[in-house]
């Protein structure tokens, strides 16, 4: 097998889609290797998780820096002395400017909760449950500077129950994401896609899966 693809993950908080990162990064047989986790935020919990597994983990503070620019100055040299070949956004709360962007252009990943271009920024599931959706899901997709933009890698759908709240909603959510984007990745570090302008190719044919119907499909029956 060819190496790895070294990645370095940016997180602000909870971690738990790093984790899901980590555990898919101990098959033998996953094209990528995580070598570097990075906060934006000193107290992320996700650093903890990053410390656990033995991965370097460290904070670049954004407010100890004069201005987006420098924050972000910082934040690529650490990359780039980790030798990072993809970086993975896994719930890094920072804008990126056009300069950070355009330097990791077609190399830096993003996961947001949501079926894009639907629900695009913050409050996702709440906007979701109020325009009365019956599926949602998830989406890795490659950065661009537009917030939650870019060529789409791969995608996950939900439903949507009745009575669901945006935290129950949020939670199914976050399941298929811990899914969602090992696979993506997998499929960048492999080399098994690629970018092409605003879209992603596949490179591969893939058997398609059924569609998911919500609520699903079932016999006519007579109502009473
Ligand atoms: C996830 O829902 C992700 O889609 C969004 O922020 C959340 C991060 O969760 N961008 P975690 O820190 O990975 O647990």
């Amino acid at each position: 097998m060819s190496a790895r693809k070294r990645v370095g993950v940016l997180i602000s908080g909870r971690g738990s889609n790093l984790s899901a990162l980590i555990e898919a990064c101990k098959a033998n047989n996953y094209p990528a290797e995580i070598v570097c986790v990075i906060s934006n935020r000193p107290d992320a919990p996700g650093l903890e998780h990053a410390r656990a597994a033995g991965l370097g983990a460290s904070c670049i503070d954004h407010t100890a820096y004069p201005s987006r620019e420098a924050f972000e100055e910082a934040l690529d040299k650490a990359l780039s002395a980790a030798n990072v070949e993809i970086v993975a956004n896994a719930g890094f709360m920072r804008i990126l400017t056009d300069f950070f962007v355009s330097r990791w252009r077609d190399r830096q990943l993003n996961i947001h909760p949501s079926l894009l271009p639907a629900f695009r920024g913050l409050d996702t599931h709440e906007r979701a449950l109020n325009a009365g959706v019956a599926i949602s899901g998830t989406t890795v997709h490659f950065v661009r500077t537009e917030m939650d933009s870019g060529p789409i890698v791969a995608q996950a759908a939900v439903p949507v129950l009745a009575d669901d709240t945006p935290d129950t909603l949020a939670a199914r959510v976050l399941e298929a994401e811990h899914q969602l984007y090992p696979h993506a990745l997998a499929l960048v570090a492999s080399g098994a896609v690629h970018v092409d302008g605003d879209r992603v190719v596949r490179d591969r044919a893939t058997d398609p899966v059924p569609a998911l119907f919500w609520p699903p499909l079932e016999n006519p029956s007579p109502q009473n």
